[in-house]
Parts: structure tokens; sequence; C-alpha cells
């Protein structure tokens, strides 16, 4: 199977987690949380939409391992594997916020070569594999050609359970307000990844983030035209917990502000 057809079958299995987690949502009781940490909520709906996506992707790429939030299959291959997190966005979903997603990337080696995130309740399934563009639901998507920080908008998130440097985070939001058009907390990186893709925003940034937050963001970023990097120098943005998707031409300015404050 080439990276298209894996994709296309990325696609479905995401949209099938998806439904069932839109139907689990319209008749959720608070009841069935259960917390990993602090703010750091789960539920069935997390745990059996990932055994759906694992049953089926272990079909589709019979060869990959598995990166899993919910830890559901930790077997690592060595050149192919699913990096999933099959519900990104708990905290809404469980507020009944109508902003999460179903996100799954394919890491060959350590790159991502495809990605899907879904958009459970909008029901826009975004979808991109490596030389191959980036599309929401058929369409092509294309980042923002805007130039100028000052007329950006700029998604962002808050750790819920790292709080270490919140002194330096909340300067950098500081200074961002006085400088972009403005700020969003969505509460699902996968989908504000997706949404700079889709020119909705120029840029998003967080730290503290796990690679299955990300890895499909990553590859929807860099197949509409946009850029991904470290908040510093480094280029490993998939497992090292600090990343800046943007249209590509505000990135220098959003890491050039950031960088004024975090050491
Ligand atoms: C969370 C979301 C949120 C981000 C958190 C993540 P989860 O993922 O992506 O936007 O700010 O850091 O943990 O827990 O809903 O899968
Ligand atoms: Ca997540
Ligand atoms: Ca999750």
């Amino acid at each position: 199977m080439n990276l298209q057809q894996l994709t296309q079958e990325l696609n479905i299995a995401a949209k099938r987690a998806g439904a069932f987690i839109r139907q689990e949502a319209e008749t959720f009781d608070r009841a069935h949380i259960e917390m990993k940490g602090f703010a750091n909520m789960v539920s069935y709906v997390d745990k059996q939409a990932e055994e759906m996506l694992v049953e089926d992707l272990r079909k589709v790429l019979p060869e990959a391992g598995f990166i899993t939030e919910e830890g559901t299959d930790t077997t690592r291959q060595e050149r192919y594997n699913w990096v999933i997190d099959p519900l990104d966005g708990t905290s809404n979903f469980t507020h009944g916020l109508p902003l999460f997603s179903v996100s799954v990337g394919l890491m060959e080696y350590n790159e991502i070569v495809a990605g899907v995130v879904y958009g459970v309740m909008q029901d826009e399934c975004f979808w991109a594999y490596k030389g191959g563009g980036a599309y929401c639901n058929g369409k092509r998507l294309q980042v923002s050609d805007i130039t100028e920080l000052g007329q950006s908008l700029v998604i962002t998130g808050f750790p819920y359970y790292e709080e270490t440097r919140a002194k330096q985070y909340l300067e950098i939001l500081h200074a961002f307000m006085a400088r972009s058009h403005g700020f969003r907390r969505l509460g699902s990186a996968a989908l504000d990844l997706a949404y700079v893709a889709a020119g909705r925003a120029e840029t998003f940034f967080e730290y503290n983030l796990q690679p299955y937050d990300v890895a499909a963001g990553i590859i929807l970023v860099q197949e509409a035209g946009g850029q991904v990097s470290m908040f510093g120098d480094g280029d490993d943005f998939l497992f090292g917990k600090e990343i800046i998707g943007s249209n590509g031409h505000v990135h220098q300015q959003i890491k050039d502000t950031i960088n004024e404050f975090w050491q």
C-alpha cells in the first residue's frame, strides 16, 4: 500500500472512531470520568475509541507499531509506528464543549509522513501525507498569507499539569496580547494545528505536549505550506515537548517573541 492509500484507510478509521465519540457525546455522563492526574481526565470513550483505531490500523499496516495515549498497544517497530490520540480535547468533551478531535499520525523512522485530524462535531476530516498536500473534506488546504504578527490570530494552550514555567509563559502571552490580533485557547492541540494548516489562524504554540498531541498536526501544517519548529534551535518538535506551527511568514516573529522570555 502506498502513502496515499494508507492515508485513505486512516481517514476511514479516524471517522469510525469519531462517529463513536460523537454518539457518546450526546449522552455522556460525567460520572464516567476517571482522573489520570490533576485536571487530566479520561473515560471509557477515550479508551474504546483508541481500541477501535488500533484494531483498524493493525489491519491496514500489520508491520507498524504503536504509540498510544491510553496504552492500548505499546509495541514499537523500527520503521513504522502509528501515533494515536483517540480523543484530543478530553476536557472539552467532558464539559460538552464541541471542540475535540481524533488525531493519528504515521511515523516512518522519526518522521511523520501521514496524518489525520478529525474534528468530530464539525465532521471535518483534515488529512495529509508527505508530498501529497493537505486537505479538509476533499478541499486543498493552504496556510494564510499574512506576514505581520500584528495581523495574526495566535492559538496557544496552557499545560494543565506543568506549572514550573507558568510565569514565563504568562509573560509571553502578555507580549502577544499587545502585538497580535488576539489569542484563542481551543483545547485540542491537534485541531489547533489543523486550523493553522487551514489558514484559520496564523500560528499555534504550546509546551509540554506529547507526540500524540502533535503528530498528525505537524504534517498538516507542513503540507499546507507552513512551518513547524521548536521554540529554540532543535528540530525534535515531535518528542521535544515544545512546538510552534505557523504559516511560515510570521514564524520568526513568533519565535523571537517567545524567546524574549523563554530561558
Ligand atoms: C490536551 C489538548 C490540549 C492541550 C493539552 C493536551 P488531551 O490533550 O491537546 O489542547 O493543551 O496539553 O494534553 O488530554 O485532551 O488528549
Ligand atoms: Ca491530547
Ligand atoms: Ca487524549
